[in-house]
């Protein structure tokens, strides 16, 4: 009998090995290719796809086959020199995602995805036709159009719900109006977007965050024929219109929503930013974050983590508290401005840490800053679990997101945090679950295409609403698309636009 069973134990584990031995190698024609990148009219400033392992049985991979296991090529028949920045981010988990930037734009582009030599799934993918770059201005005439091309979803919650309290939208009295209201104590820009393309004029003293704005208004208006509206955008970090739905209020844009506010909310200036400068100017990005997740779930210390500057008052309570509680919770303040620092309650200012190491850590911390803290998306993207404060601010995608699916809540006045925390702790699978998710989440509504699907949306709505035409006021300036004199583009979309 026990032989039989010894018999039967050696068998199992050849068995066992030989199978997990065969599940180790990677399969070129099972693994999955997809992602935006690989259609034509998907124009981002850095286009992606993902590459998900898997081997030959099917099964997906679910850690790293190793950072070198595929090898990508991005090649033009009619451009032997293309000038394409190629990365493969290593997502640790048994995925890759594969971002590039053109500088240049090409015709018939072909995306080649080798595993030591062989092709991977379908590949070499074809981008027929013409494949445009990021500083060419190609605009696509149909709204309609681009918005399939680019898959946008049929509506967002949040714009439905932020332009409900308006029935319509007098651009000639909101001129006025927002002007005699706002214009005078906060810094304001004026935009009017007319025949695609943009014109401003700043209001207020600080005005330097208007770059960003500009900068993605003439992104969009290179990419898709905008329609032809007018509207302000509050440069400043608090929302401003505080009057209720029923007393008239103002349409005002903002990057940051609350709920005493009617502020149209927008993806803040920083997400924005990250979308027009991946693979350029910034180096935390949406796309960056996946592929420095750090060690592997298991691995991860099982703290919470937090760092940041002293902005609210809540941040305080919070380094108070992880100084009682070392043991559960590792915050700290990097820098101290709006209150003054007491040494003796919140511990010395410690050195800055790279975002990326955020992740070595099981969970993480996200608590409000002067408004909502701006780096949520980047949390989530992450594959730590992310504990998010109750808060009366929001981002534009906060609606979408449920407690105990993407994010572990947890009250405003930090009093349940230290107890979510421990159940955290108790429910490392169902915590792990919950990281999951929230990736998942930011990988599929907080990236480029969606962004500027939200943007163009927005947009297109509000310009339903005008019962006045917009129009380019007096002061208002032209804001000139930069010339790419180094690669022009032929835009073979330009006659249409221009005969239109
Ligand atoms: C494998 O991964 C792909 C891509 O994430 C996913 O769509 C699919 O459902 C996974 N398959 C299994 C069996 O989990
Ligand atoms: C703000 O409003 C949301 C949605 O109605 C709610 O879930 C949240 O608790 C509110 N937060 C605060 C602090 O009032």
């Amino acid at each position: 009998m026990l032989r039989k069973l010894l018999l039967l134990l050696m068998l199992c584990i050849i068995f066992m090995t030989r199978r997990s031995k065969a599940a180790a190698a990677p399969s070129a024609s099972q693994t999955l290719i997809w992602g935006p990148g690989l259609e034509t009219n998907i124009f981002l400033p850095a286009r992606f796809f993902f590459i998900q392992t898997v081997d030959s049985t099917g099964r997906n991979f679910t850690t790293s086959p190793g950072e070198k296991t595929f090898e990508v090529k991005i090649t033009s028949p009619t451009d032997p020199y293309a000038r394409i920045w190629i990365q493969i981010l290593d997502r640790n988990d048994g995925s890759f995602l594969v971002r590039y930037r053109m500088y240049a734009s090409y015709t018939d582009l072909h995306v080649q995805i080798l595993l030591k030599d062989k092709l991977v799934g379908k590949s070499p993918y074809v981008l027929k036709g013409a494949v445009y770059h990021e500083s060419c201005d190609c605009p696509e005439p149909s709204g309609a159009l681009w918005e399939k091309n680019m898959h946008c979803p049929a509506s967002f919650s949040q714009i439905e719900s932020d332009l409900s309290v308006f029935p319509s939208v007098d651009p000639d009295h909101n001129t006025h109006e927002i002007l005699k209201r706002f214009g005078k104590r906060h810094s304001l820009c004026h935009y009017t977007i007319k025949n695609n393309q943009v014109y401003i004029k700043t209001h207020g003293e600080h005005v330097g965050f208007r770059i960003f704005m500009d900068a993605f208004l003439l992104s969009l208006t290179r990419k898709v024929k905008v329609p032809d509206i007018e509207f302000f955008v509050n440069l400043g970090d608090w929302p401003l219109e505080k009057r209720r739905a029923s007393e008239k209020p103002s349409p005002v844009f903002s990057w940051c929503g609350s709920n005493d506010t009617q502020d149209i909310v927008m993806p803040t200036y920083d997400l924005t930013e990250s979308v027009l400068e991946t693979m350029g100017r910034v180096s935390l990005d949406m796309m960056s974050v996946q592929g420095h997740t750090g060690p592997v779930w298991e691995q991860k210390i099982s703290k919470a983590f937090w760092r940041g500057r002293d902005s609210r008052k809540e941040r305080l309570e919070l380094v108070k508290l992880a100084r009682a509680n070392p043991d559960m919770l590792d915050a700290a303040f990097t820098n101290f401005f709006f209150f003054k620092h007491d040494e003796s309650l919140y511990g010395p200012l410690v050195k800055h840490v790279s975002f990326f190491d955020f992740f070595k850590y099981k969970y993480q911390i996200n608590v409000d800053g002067t408004v909502a803290a701006y780096r949520l998306p980047y949390l989530l993207a992450g594959d730590s679990a992310v504990f998010k404060h109750d808060s009366i601010y929001y981002e534009h995608f906060y609606k979408q997101l449920q407690p105990w699916v993407h994010y572990i809540p947890f009250k405003a006045d930090l009093s349940d945090l230290l107890e979510k925390i421990q159940w955290a702790r108790d429910h490392d699978e169902e915590a792990k679950q919950i990281a999951l998710a929230g990736q998942q989440f930011a990988r599929t509504h907080l990236m480029g295409d969606s962004i500027f699907c939200y943007y163009f949306k927005l947009f297109q709505k509000y310009a339903e609403l005008q019962v006045t035409e917009p129009k380019v006021r007096d002061g208002m300036e032209l804001v000139e698309q930069p010339k790419d004199e180094l690669f022009p583009c032929y835009c073979a979309r330009k006659k249409v636009r221009d005969e239109l």
